[in-house]
């Protein structure tokens, strides 16, 4: 476990915890200390254990629903967390949609679903954060891609998403100064996709480093911009083994 992240007396909401990576993150920043809510929005089972795995180390969970494909949950999101919790001053916008779609098959419906779950549910989220931190000291990340900051024409609305969350993160480190810090972690290749079926599937091509990441390092990435140094904003950190590079 990393040490110099100690997050004992911090509460926070982490959208789609339930599976895979946000589940990881919940069972990190509860390592560290953290009382966490963990949202889900199918995945009831998973954020049960991920609740279940909060508790074993004797930190505090809530399990929030929520389908943030509806701007009105998202919105009332964080108040939910509140109410279960008490002040939660760290939100990692986690949950996202990843549809394999080029521009011509994207459908104004597509669209519209990638918008409103991996760009709009995040700017809803912070701007309750925002809110409900009334100039106390908070942190966000947002998750992102590589793909944000270099866009190809593969996943297209998806990438168009990111990279409009890419560009929040950084207007939202200004607007939110000196209280609440807004940093990115963009992630390149850490967790083949739910649907491939060969879990020792090869790393896609392209990056230097020519692996999947560890969920350990995506873990600690993950704290170093929560819970590293407070000067730290504004901030887009790659783990990607180098693949935004090349
Ligand atoms: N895995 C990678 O290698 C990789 C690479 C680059 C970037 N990222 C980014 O890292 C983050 C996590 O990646 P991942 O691979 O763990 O993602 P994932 O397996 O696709 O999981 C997506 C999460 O988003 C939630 N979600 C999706 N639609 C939702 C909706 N309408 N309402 C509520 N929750 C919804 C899901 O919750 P439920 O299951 O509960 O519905 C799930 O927890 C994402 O932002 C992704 O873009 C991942």
């Amino acid at each position: 476990m990393p040490e110099g992240f100690d997050l004992r007396g911090h509460t926070a909401l982490v959208t789609g915890g339930g599976r895979r990576l946000g589940r990881a993150f919940v069972q990190a920043l509860a390592a560290q200390g953290a009382d966490v809510a963990v949202h889900y929005g199918a995945s009831a089972a998973g954020a049960q254990a991920a609740g279940a795995a909060v508790q074993a180390r004797g930190r505090r969970a809530a399990l929030l629903q929520a389908d943030l494909a509806d701007p009105a949950q998202a919105a009332g999101l964080l108040d939910r967390a509140v109410e279960a919790l008490g002040p939660i001053d760290l939100l990692v916008n986690n949950a996202a949609i990843f549809e394999p779609l080029v521009m011509a098959a994207t459908t104004l419906a597509a669209w519209e679903r990638h918008l409103a779950i991996n760009l709009t549910a995040p700017f809803l989220l912070t701007q309750a954060f925002a809110r409900v931190r009334a100039g106390s000291p908070g942190a966000v990340v947002n998750l992102l891609d590589w793909r944000a900051l270099r866009p190809g024409a593969d996943h297209f609305p998806y990438t168009v998403a990111k990279a409009g969350l890419a560009a929040m993160t950084r207007s939202l480190a200004l607007a939110l100064a000196p209280s609440i810090r807004v940093n990115g972690l963009a992630l390149g290749a850490i967790l083949p996709p739910p649907e491939a079926t060969d879990p020792q599937a090869p790393p896609p091509p392209g990056a230097p480093i020519a692996r999947w990441a560890t969920l350990e390092e995506t873990t600690h990435a993950l704290l170093f911009l929560l819970a590293g140094p407070d000067f730290m904003t504004g901030v887009i950190l790659h783990l990607d083994g180098g693949r935004h590079l090349a």
